[in-house]
């Protein structure tokens, strides 16, 4: 039987997982590839393999179910240094920076996992492009609520050839996303692609009322890539 792409996102989790030792304190990421390491996590802890973890969540939907697991949790306040993260990705590039954030979050994440002596990413082949931006899909930077159609047009106007939009909700209504923090997200396209990302990050936090972005430049130690044909390891 042909694995399918949710077998393909256990996989690159649960050998992620590997990196994860009794009395770590471990970030917890968000979305569909993260939830699987979440539970094997739990898995592990239950068996007794794991024992004295401490979770950091990334989101509150990854709180829910770390919860729901019985993963003791903490925050970056009473733990400040984070062993190992690991989280999915929209893309990964060929230096192993990422768009995340495209399922919601990115500001918790980019907190967590910059505090993290490593940060193994897990991602199926799918998600590896030669260039970030360059699919078509949106780059998520998070903006404060206030004013945001003006932020998103500030936004649009820093690159040529870039799109805005803000992020709404379609089981609202149409109304605007709302993230963890309160926050908006306003979706960068790239029609000619970001260019210098580096440069390009510093563009778009210059912005009065932008949080955060999706790009995370320099950050990943690992990315674990599961394919069809197997995982394959990309270091820093
Ligand atoms: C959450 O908003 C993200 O940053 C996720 O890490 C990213 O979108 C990857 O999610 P999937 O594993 O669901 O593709």
């Amino acid at each position: 039987i042909p694995l399918s792409q949710e077998d393909l996102k256990k996989i690159a989790a649960h050998k992620a997982v590997d990196y994860v030792k009794s009395g770590m304190v471990i970030g917890l990421g968000t979305g569909s590839t993260a939830q699987h390491a979440v539970a094997r996590i739990a898995e592990l802890l239950n068996q007794g393999e794991l024992t004295n973890i401490i979770g950091i969540p990334t989101s509150k939907q990854t709180l829910d179910q770390a919860v729901a697991l019985g993963i003791p949790l903490s925050d970056l306040d009473d733990h400040p240094t984070v062993d190992v993260a690991i989280d999915g990705a929209d893309e990964v590039d060929t230096e192993l920076n990422l768009i995340k954030g495209r399922g919601g979050s990115l500001l918790r994440e980019k907190m967590v996992e910059a505090s993290a002596k490593k940060f193994i990413v897990i991602v199926d082949e799918s998600k590896l492009v030669r260039g970030l931006g360059s699919s078509g899909h949106a780059l998520p930077v998070e903006v404060v609520p206030f004013c945001a159609k003006n932020t998103a047009r500030k936004l649009e106007r820093l690159f040529d050839g870039c799109k805005a939009e803000i992020r709404v909700c379609r089981q609202r209504n149409g109304e605007p996303f709302v993230t963890d923090n309160a926050n908006y997200i306003v979706n960068l396209f790239f029609e000619k692609g970001i260019g210098n990302l580096e440069a390009a990050s510093e563009r778009i936090l210059g912005v009065e009322g932008v949080i955060e972005h999706g790009m995370f430049l320099g950050m990943a130690t690992t990315v674990v890539v599961a394919g069809k044909s197997g995982v394959t390891f990309l270091d820093k």
